[in-house]
């Protein structure tokens, strides 16, 4: 995409703007309650961050509250997965849209265990297994973490212990996925220690300013800003960016694609991680969710970001 002409005061205004509409708002979605500390968050919330190519930070709402980034962690993980296996990931986990819910079990019977991609349940589990690999679980936390704080570029990040309890204690539906997988052999490690890092790597909790910062590297062909540090390939990047945009958001992924026309990612926790490539990194987050667990608000919010600067894959300002 050419270099954006959208002036920063512009892009505020609109971002503001924004802001100010969805608080509004009084259809919210509804909090995920499957997690019990998910299901105590305040659902008036809303907070949107973009980070352009300048390096500026633009942000309304409640941009320095943390929230639980679920989901939106098994982008960092396939990067970090893919870093490390290359394309051999891909003899492990598919590439292809699911059309079913994140944590649904019916296409991993009759496709041998194999997962249609990285971004439902099964198919991050398979990643983060990946990781795993030799090392004890707490390494491979260890290196999960480092790898999100760099590329956040803020050593301020952290794993919400709460969270991550609640679903190892509740987590029935994911220990099934991953006890099958093994059964098929496509994940490797005990299955209660895959999980473990799993779910520890999912409750980690940021703003949406600090989501934003880690997303840079999508953004910007691999780097953490236009020429700046590397973090992955840029072939990698794309690669990753096309999985966002074709499975980011479950079976509501053609609707996303559709209305917002930007790679994203969403988690249950409410926030969506967005990439304009070339121009910006994204994050919204409103923990409402939607009939597809996807953020109501954050959604709406990115529909009308991208309407109003013109951002979109499809359409090069
Ligand atoms: O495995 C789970 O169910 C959660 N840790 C993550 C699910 C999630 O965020 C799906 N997103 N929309």
């Amino acid at each position: 995409m050419a270099k954006q002409d959208l002036s920063s005061e512009r892009l505020r205004d609109i971002v503001t703007d924004i802001a100010e509409e969805m608080a509004a708002e009084t259809e919210r979605g509804k909090v995920a309650d499957y997690i019990p500390p998910l299901a105590r968050i305040d659902p008036n919330q809303f907070a949107l961050s973009v980070i352009t190519r300048d390096g500026e930070t633009i942000s309304a709402g409640d941009a320095q509250t943390r929230f639980s980034i679920q989901s939106v962690s098994k982008v960092f993980t396939l990067a970090l997965g893919l870093g490390r296996l290359g394309d051999r990931l891909w003899s492990r986990v598919g590439r292809e849209p699911s059309g079913d819910p994140f944590n649904s079990i019916v296409q991993l019977e009759y496709e041998k265990g194999l997962p249609r991609n990285p971004f439902i349940n099964a198919g991050a589990i398979v990643v983060t297994d990946s990781i795993l690999g030799s090392f004890v679980p707490k390494e491979a936390l260890g290196e999960i973490l480092r790898f999100v704080r760099f590329l956040a570029s803020d050593d301020d990040i952290a794993i919400d212990p709460d969270v991550a309890r609640s679903e190892l204690a509740t987590g029935f539906q994911n220990a099934a996925l991953a006890n099958f997988m093994r059964s098929f052999g496509t994940i490797t490690s005990p299955p209660e220690q895959t999980l473990g890092v799993y779910f520890h790597h999912c409750a980690i909790a940021m703003t949406t300013e600090q989501l934003a910062a880690s997303a840079r590297f999508l953004a910007f062909d691999g780097c953490l800003s236009p020429g700046g540090p590397r973090a992955i390939s840029a072939r990698m990047a794309r690669q990753i960016n096309t999985l966002m945009l074709t499975c980011g958001h479950y079976d509501g992924s053609g609707e996303f694609a559709f209305r917002v026309g930007l790679p994203g990612k969403s988690g249950v926790g409410g926030g969506i991680m967005a990439v304009v490539p070339g121009q910006a990194a994204i994050s919204c987050w409103s923990p409402g969710l939607n009939a597809v667990g996807n953020s109501h608000l954050a959604s709406r919010a990115l529909e009308r970001l991208a309407l109003r600067t013109g951002w979109s894959v499809f359409a090069p300002r």
